[in-house]
């Protein structure tokens, strides 16, 4: 993924240098992205020293460790500190990544944290995902049927099962719609690589009989045709997905059906 320099006249300023554990001789530097809407400063990138023999080798533990012996105020979400919620997605090292499943010896010198790029912030490390969740809820994420429902379940076989590998293990971090170049210039109507997958995944659920519908809703010059293959998704995406397969697959569904 590119990583991005503050330009010289960025509105975000140093920030505060918190003290250094004083009964540790090994920590670790920290340089933690804070905006704090109710105070309408500027954004500022504050230092923390992390005493990493008190701490837990991820970056999600040194932030619990600045929250809970530095600074209360240190804002971020996380739950279940285990890559599966997908909550704790941030900027780390010029990488959107999850900060519970990124350990911190896996990153040179001081640890640079961000919230998910090109969002606006809510506080902290917290962007806003109103609008992403807006456009998941867009292509409705849930089994569509016609048929009468079975008496007991919607049977599936193993192989029909085994095409959404790849797929369903989609955790809904937003690390690789934030690292969509053609996402930050018109999330508004581009839906993005996350979304897209989740579209995919159910276009391709055996048992899902609503493919017509979601085909029509995607097809759109925006909603779609926006994704110009530059793969950033597949590089970010902290459970080895691509989003950009499944977005080409798409747009193959699309052909197949004109023909
Ligand atoms: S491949 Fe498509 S969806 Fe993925 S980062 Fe590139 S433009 Fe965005
Ligand atoms: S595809 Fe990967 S990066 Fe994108 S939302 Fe799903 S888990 Fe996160
Ligand atoms: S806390 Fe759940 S994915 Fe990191």
């Amino acid at each position: 993924m590119v990583e991005i320099t503050l330009p010289k006249n960025s509105r975000v300023k140093d920030g505060k240098v918190w003290d250094k554990p004083t009964d540790s001789g090994n920590f670790r530097e920290f340089h933690v992205y804070r905006y704090d809407p109710d105070t309408a400063g500027n954004p500022a990138i504050d230092t923390y020293y992390v005493d990493t023999e008190d701490c837990g080798p991820m970056v999600l533990d040194a932030l619990i460790w600045i929250k809970s012996n530095v600074d209360p105020g240190l804002t971020f979400r996380r739950s279940c500190r285990e890559g599966v919620c997908g909550s704790c997605a941030m900027n780390i090292d010029g990488t959107n990544t999850l900060a519970c499943t990124r350990a911190m010896e896996d990153v040179d010198g001081a640890v640079n944290i961000y919230p998910l790029p090109h969002l606006a912030v809510v506080k902290d490390l917290v962007p806003d995902l109103s609008n992403f969740y807006a456009q998941l809820q867009s292509i409705e994420p849930w089994l569509q049927t016609e048929s009468p429902t079975p008496q007991a379940e919607w049977r599936q076989s193993p192989v029909e099962r085994e095409k959404l590998d790849g797929y369903y293990e989609c955790i809904l971090c937003a690390c690789c719609s934030t690292s969509c170049p053609s996402y930050w210039w018109n999330g508004d109507r581009y839906l993005g690589p996350a979304v897209l997958l989740q579209a995919y995944r159910w276009l391709i659920d055996s048992r899902d009989e609503g493919t017509g519908g979601r085909l029509d809703h995607l097809e759109d010059p925006f909603r779609l045709y926006r994704c110009h293959t530059i793969m950033n998704c597949a590089q970010t995406c902290p459970k080895g997905l691509n989003p950009a397969k499944a977005i080409a697959e798409i747009k193959k569904m699309m052909v197949e059906r004109r023909v």
